[in-house]
C-alpha cells in the first residue's frame, strides 16, 4: 500500500481586486471596527468581471507545477474542491484541464464547501493508494463574491475569492513534505445552519424567474460558530492521538480562515502559543476551500513553516464537514 504522499509544490493566486471594510461601509450597513473586532478582517480579493474560478485554479496550479518541476501533461489527476464552480456541467475539473492544454486524465469536482480542501487532499490519497505513480493536482478555487448576498450585511463582509494548489505524488521514506495522516468527518443534519441552496435540484427554476435568497450564501453565524470551534479541536485531538503526536510537538497551527476569534479559540483550546498560529485572514478573509491552500502556500513562501515543522492543519465548513491533517516538513 502506498504510505508516502508527498506535496511538491505550492501556489496560491488572489484577484488583484481588493474590497476594503472601508469599501464595506459604503456598501451594507456596518464598520471598520465592527467587521475587525468580530472577525479580524481587513479586506478581501474579489474576482473581475469575466473572471471565473477556473481562472484563478489556472493561475494557482501553474504556481504549484512550476514549484514541483512538473509539466501540466505529467499531470494523471485532477481534483477541484469549489462550492462556486464555473458551471453544473461541465465540471471545474474539466475545464481546468482543458485551460492547462491537457487531456486524457481523470478530473473531478468535490464539494465539501469550506472543507473542500481537505476532502479532496483525501481523495488524491486515495488515488496515490490505487497508483503510486500517480502525479495529482489538488485545486481549491472559490468565488464567493458572486453566490454573496450584497444586501445581508452578517455574511458580505465574511468572505473573499481567491484559489490555492497544490502537486501531490508519491516518494520515498523520509521525503517531505509529506501528509502522515489525515481525519475528515461530517453531520449532515446540521446543513441548514450554512448553505447555498438555489441552482440545486431541490428548488425549481423558471425561465425569466429572478433568483431569491436562497441564491446566496445564507448563515446562522453563531451557531456555525460554536460547531466549528468545538468540532476542529475535536478531530485534531483524535487525529494527534491516533498517531502518538503530543500538542507540544506541534510547530504550526494552520486552520480554516473563517474568523481570527475561531483560530484563536482552537489555538487557545491547543495550548499553542499565537506566534505559532498561522493567519491572513486579514488580507483575505474566509475564501471556503482555498484558504487552507492559499494559507499553506504564503506560510512557507515567507517561511513561517520551515523544514523540519509538524503542520497541524484542521478545517470546518458547511454540510457540516471538518477535519485535520498533520503534515511534516
Ligand atoms: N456590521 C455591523 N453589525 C452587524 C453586522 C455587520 N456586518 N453583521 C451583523 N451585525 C449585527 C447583528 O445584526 C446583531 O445586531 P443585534 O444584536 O442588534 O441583533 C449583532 O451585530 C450581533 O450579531 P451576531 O451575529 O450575534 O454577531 P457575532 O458576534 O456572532 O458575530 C459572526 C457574527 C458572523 C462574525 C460570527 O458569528 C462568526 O464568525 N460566525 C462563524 C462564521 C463562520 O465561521 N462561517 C464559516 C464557517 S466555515
Amino acid at each position: 500500500m502506498q504510505t508516502n504522499f508527498i506535496i511538491r509544490g505550492f501556489g496560491h493566486y488572489a484577484p488583484e481586486r481588493i474590497l476594503t471594510n472601508a469599501d464595506l461601509e459604503k456598501i451594507v450597513d456596518t464598520t471598520d471596527e465592527w467587521i475587525t473586532t468580530r472577525t479580524g478582517i481587513k479586506q478581501r480579493h474579489i474576482v473581475t468581471e469575466g473572471e471565473a474560478a477556473s481562472d484563478m485554479a489556472l493561475k494557482s496550479s501553474l504556481a504549484a507545477l512550476a514549484e514541483a518541476g512538473l509539466e501540466p501533461g505529467d499531470l494523471t489527476h485532477i481534483v477541484v474542491a469549489t462550492f462556486t464552480p464555473d458551471s453544473m456541467i461541465p465540471s471545474t475539473a474539466c475545464v481546468l484541464q482543458h485551460k492547462l492544454g491537457i487531456k486524457g486524465q481523470m478530473c473531478i469536482d468535490v464539494s465539501a464547501a469550506c472543507s473542500g480542501f481537505l476532502y479532496a487532499l483525501q481523495t488524491a490519497r486515495g488515488y496515490l493508494t490505487l497508483d503510486p505513480e500517480a502525479k495529482v493536482l489538488v485545486v481549491a478555487s472559490e468565488v464567493i463574491s458572486r453566490r454573496t448576498n450584497w444586501e445581508d450585511r452578517s455574511t458580505c463582509v465574511l468572505f473573499g475569492d481567491a484559489s490555492g494548489a497544490v502537486v501531490l505524488t508519491g516518494g520515498d521514506e523520509g521525503e517531505t513534505p509529506r501528509v502522515m495522516d489525515m481525519k475528515l468527518a461530517a453531520d449532515g443534519s446540521l446543513g441548514d445552519l450554512l448553505s447555498v441552496h438555489g441552482g440545486g435540484s431541490a428548488y425549481s427554476y423558471k425561465l425569466g424567474e429572478p433568483v431569491g435568497e436562497e441564491f446566496f450564501v445564507q448563515m446562522q453565524g453563531r451557531e456555525t460558530f460554536k460547531h466549528a470551534v468545538r468540532n476542529m479541536t475535536s478531530i485534531c485531538e483524535a487525529l494527534l492521538e491516533e498517531n502518538g503526536v503530543v500538542k507540544e510537538d506541534i510547530d504550526v497551527l494552520l486552520t480554516h480562515q473563517a474568523n481570527w476569534r475561531i483560530i484563536d479559540a482552537v489555538g487557545r483550546k491547543f495550548g499553542i502559543v499565537p506566534e505559532k498560529v498561522f493567519s491572513n485572514i486579514d488580507r483575505y478573509a474566509n475564501t471556503s476551500a482555498a484558504s487552507i491552500p492559499v494559507a499553506l502556500s504564503e506560510a512557507v513562501k515567507t517561511a513561517f513553516i520551515k523544514p523540519g515543522d509538524l503542520v497541524l492543519l484542521t478545517s470546518f465548513g458547511g454540510g457540516f464537514t471538518w477535519g485535520s491533517a498533520l503534515v511534516r516538513f
